[in-house]
């Protein structure tokens, strides 16, 4: 099986003798029987550590979950810094749960969780940081400070909790950079492995953010004409 890795700015191919394989087991491959120096990123090969994302075909895929094809197109994840082949550095992904603040806020000491409750972000809850999403997201080409997908997921998951005693601090946070940056593509819920949707969190954020007497800023401005129709 012939496939293709990008490696700094070009692409290397690769004659593999497998069949059937995860794309993990194949960079193993290659890494052990034929260039000791190719470099990728991999943790428990079972889609639970998030470590070896990366984009197949131009599409965020775990390596340890995806089966490998012929011809199939290996890169690094997008809108991350490469360090080195498919190894990416996710600090400033990463550094969006703290710009959004994807914690409890203030906990409500008398709140008390029903099933039906923890039912409301179970899913949300199960995001394991692979940054499929960031990579996939279109905002990054012309907003480097947006907050992104699965940090707005994280907001939502605390919005929605009702342990949180201040869910309008939450709200105030994420209206510069966050929800009303998002073009709303859903981009981040094809490729993310968790089948998580960033795009209906962001919309559910949107609603709480108008009911708190927020508008979408690309949509206020006093924008009227002649018909006498103004926003
Ligand atoms: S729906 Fe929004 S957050 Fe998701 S990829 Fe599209 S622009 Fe990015
Ligand atoms: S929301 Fe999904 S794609 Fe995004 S980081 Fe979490 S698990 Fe990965
Ligand atoms: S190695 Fe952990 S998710 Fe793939």
């Amino acid at each position: 099986m012939k496939v293709r890795i990008k490696r700094d700015v070009n692409f290397v191919e690769y004659d593999v003798a497998l069949q059937d394989a995860t794309l993990l087991e194949l960079l193993n491959t290659i890494k052990m029987q034929q260039d000791s120096s190719l470099a990728f990123s991999s943790g428990c090969r079972s889609s639970v550590c998030g470590s070896c994302a990366m984009r197949v075909n131009d599409k965020e895929v775990l390596a340890c979950a995806y089966k490998v094809q012929e011809g199939d197109v290996i890169e690094p994840l997008r809108n991350v810094e490469v360090l080195r082949d498919l190894v990416v550095n996710m600090d400033k992904a990463f550094q969006t749960n703290k710009r959004a603040q994807t914690w409890l806020q203030t906990y409500n000491k008398e709140a008390k969780l029903t099933h039906e409750d923890e039912k409301i972000n179970a899913l949300q809850s199960d995001c394991i940081l692979c940054g499929s999403c960031y990579s996939a997201c279109p905002v990054y080409a012309v907003n480097a400070e947006f907050l992104g997908p699965f940090a707005l997921t994280g907001v939502w998951k605390y919005v929605s909790d009702k342990r949180e005693a201040s869910p309008q601090e939450k709200i105030d946070t994420v209206q510069t950079n966050g929800v009303w940056d998002c073009t709303l593509c859903n981009e981040c819920t094809l490729v993310c492995p968790q089948n998580i949707s960033s795009k209906a969190d962001i919309e559910k954020l949107r609603m709480k953010s108008t009911m708190a007497g927020y508008n979408d800023p690309n949509f206020t401005g006093g924008l009227s004409f002649d018909g006498g129709l103004s926003f």
